[in-house]
């Protein structure tokens, strides 16, 4: 029986196949996407470059000798490969787990199709086991707060190593706890409508197109329609 480890790395693997040839790929936060850089790194010379979705995925591409472009010098790219704290059987996830998930929504936002890479356990029915991030500007995070708590739920400052974490944009991120997600596309624009929010973990609107989900029984490859998401 494989372990957590080896089906993230078998689902990396598997995700080598979505890469297309002389483009530029997305790459995602977090350990799922670590073993992605990893098996990237044995192709790099098939691809033009890489979109990195945070400082130390940036930093870990170019210690593999890959490029990594500032978002602003590419108009397209055909994937955005990256892992999920949570995904439901339509594609909808929760992410931000590795507090990344501004940057990993905004570079999945320019991508053509979401690969979601993940193992078994991530696969869910209903979101919201997993704490929902949600990046917030630092002044706006005690308000935001009080707003996440009427709607139900237990909102709590992310703290790293005694002290409040800042992200990569240099903002909080507020963990609710004990929110039920019935509606995650409903949920995740009410949130993006309270002031003070960055972004929501939620990627519901517009949610993976193919999940390689890593379980005892190999790769398995659900897809989604996402016909219904903004923007397409
Ligand atoms: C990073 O901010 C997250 O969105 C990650 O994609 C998520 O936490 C998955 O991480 P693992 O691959 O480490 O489970």
């Amino acid at each position: 029986m494989m372990n957590q480890d080896e089906l993230k790395r078998e689902v990396a693997r598997a995700a080598i196949s979505y890469v297309v040839e002389g483009e530029i790929v997305g790459v995602g936060t977090g350990s799922t996407a670590n073993f992605f850089i990893d098996e990237l790194a044995q192709i790099k010379h098939k691809i033009k470059a890489a979109v990195a979705s945070s400082e130390v995925t940036a930093n870990r591409l170019r210690s593999h000798g890959i490029l990594v472009l500032d978002l602003n010098e590419v108009d397209h790219m055909p994937v955005y490969i990256d892992g999920a704290d949570e995904i439901t059987a339509t594609g909808a996830m929760i992410k931000g787990g590795g507090a990344a998930l501004t940057r990993e929504k905004i570079v999945a936002s320019v991508a053509s199709q979401f690969i979601c890479i993940a193992d078994g356990s991530k696969l869910v029915d209903r979101l919201g086991r997993f704490p929902l991030p949600i990046e917030v500007i630092p002044m706006a995070s005690q308000a935001v707060i009080r707003q996440l708590n009427r709607m139900g739920g237990e909102a709590r400052l992310r703290l790293k190593e005694g002290k409040v974490l800042v992200t990569d944009n240099g903002n909080y991120i507020v963990d609710v706890h004990g929110l039920t997600i019935e509606d995650p596309i409903a949920v995740e624009a009410q949130i993006n409508n309270i002031v003070g929010v960055v972004t929501v973990g939620l990627f519901a609107a517009h949610g993976a197109d193919v999940c390689l989900l890593g379980t005892a029984q190999g790769v398995q490859t659900l897809r989604f329609d996402q016909t219904h998401a903004v923007g397409t």
